[in-house]
């Protein structure tokens, strides 16, 4: 059947795999593509699908009602998978303004639009893709489930949190079919070079300082970036209205273990001596607040919708490397601009702890 299918940030990290996924595994999905293009998202990401029959691409702002009240007039969507937010904890640290407009406004923005609009509002799916952080931080054992009580700890957490509980609320006030998942961490091609693994990758790179916050031990559970897309595939399609879903990989890793283990393949990769890239590891000033633990019980995902991982986490992070060494020219481009200028800060000011 045709469908209208608004994908909001599908040029960010993981909406872009979403984008590709869907364009190539439903030609009949008409998909729009909506992005403001912030630091975090580039239009290389989906460069190779752009040409695709099905694709559209809409240069917008989540937080513009009357553009999103217009965009929902124009178009007849029958699907929303609403990814874009800014989502960087340290930047959420810094700056929590533009994440409790971008990521509880924004959201906001487009329920109202979609409750406004939807006329059969049973044939229609409000898809929010959320994060494991809103149930806030582990102690060294037990796991996120579904029912675990909301504790989110950082400003980032705080307005995904907001923004799950304002999905909800539609759901029950207004009967917007809705459904959430909470993913873990997810690594890949296309991360934006702030978060930890490309970071780690770039600098040993470049032979620059690995910054490690406090003493390396906070654990997260971390998952392939294209395996959460085929998550999000299978929830949109398979999954209950009313439901969230928690995704995550099985794969915890203490920070410094993580860290040893990417110099380890790297120093194979880049013909260093074994050892070389360990050197560079720097422990900083710890992340504000920093939430020890994250893991995520995914068995009803697996159990219910029949989902799981594709990769073991050694092949993707073969891959991920892989990727990072080779393409220059994405990180390169990425990283122009005013990022530069918020590192420098950033890491000086952490360095000097
Ligand atoms: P990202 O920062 O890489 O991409 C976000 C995208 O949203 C960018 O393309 C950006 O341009 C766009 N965007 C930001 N503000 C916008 C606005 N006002 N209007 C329109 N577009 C805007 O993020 P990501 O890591 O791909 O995360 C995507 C979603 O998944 C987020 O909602 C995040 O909370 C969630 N999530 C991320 C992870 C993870 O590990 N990265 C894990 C679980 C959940
Ligand atoms: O759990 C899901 C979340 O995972 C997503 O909702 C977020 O959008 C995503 O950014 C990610 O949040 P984290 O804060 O866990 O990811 P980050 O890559 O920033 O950090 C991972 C861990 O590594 C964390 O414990 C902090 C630490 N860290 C991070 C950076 C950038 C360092 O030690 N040094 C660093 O330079």
């Amino acid at each position: 059947m045709k469908k209208n299918i608004l994908i909001t940030g599908g040029a960010g990290f993981i909406g872009s795999h979403v984008v590709r996924l869907f364009i190539n595994k439903y030609p009949n999905y008409n998909i729009y593509n909506l992005d403001k293009l912030t630091y975090a998202g580039n239009l290389e990401n989906i460069r190779d699908i752009e040409n695709s029959s099905n694709y559209n691409f809409i240069k917008g702002d989540i937080t513009d009602s009357k553009f999103i009240n217009e965009l929902f007039n124009k178009i007849d969507f029958d699907g929303v998978i609403h990814l874009a937010a800014e989502s960087h904890v340290d930047r959420s640290i810094e700056n929590p303004d533009e994440f409790i407009n971008t990521n509880i406004l924004g959201t906001l923005n487009l329920l109202n639009a979609a409750k406004n609009t939807w006329k059969e509002k049973e044939d229609k799916l409000f898809y929010h893709i959320s994060t494991d952080e809103v149930y806030g931080s582990l102690g060294e054992k037990g796991l996120f489930t579904e029912e675990t009580s909301y504790d989110p700890r950082s400003p980032y957490s705080a307005s995904k949190a907001s923004s799950d509980h304002l999905v909800r609320a539609y759901m029950h006030t207004y009967g917007l079919n809705t459904v959430i998942s909470n993913c873990s961490n997810n690594y890949g091609a296309n991360q934006f070079p702030e978060k930890l693994i490309p970071l780690v990758i770039n600098n040993i790179k470049k032979n620059k300082a690995i910054p490690v916050y406090g003493k390396g031990e906070n654990v997260r559970d971390w998952l392939f970036v294209k395996d959460h897309a085929t998550a999000i595939d299978t929830v949109f399609h398979k999954g209950k209205a009313g439901e969230t879903y928690n995704i995550g990989g099985n794969n915890e890793w203490q920070n410094i273990d993580l860290i040893k283990k990417i110099c380890e393949i790297s120093d194979s990769r880049l013909n260093r001596k074994k050892g070389e890239s360990e050197k560079l590891i720097t422990f900083v000033k710890d992340r504000a607040g920093h939430d020890l633990r994250y893991a995520i019980d995914s068995s009803k995902i697996a159990t219910e919708l029949n989902w799981k991982p594709s990769l073991t986490f050694e092949e993707g992070i073969e891959i991920t490397i892989s990727w990072y060494l080779e393409n220059q020219a994405w990180l390169d481009n990425v990283l122009s601009g005013e990022y530069e200028n918020y590192y420098k800060q950033q890491y000086s000011e952490r360095e000097n702890k």
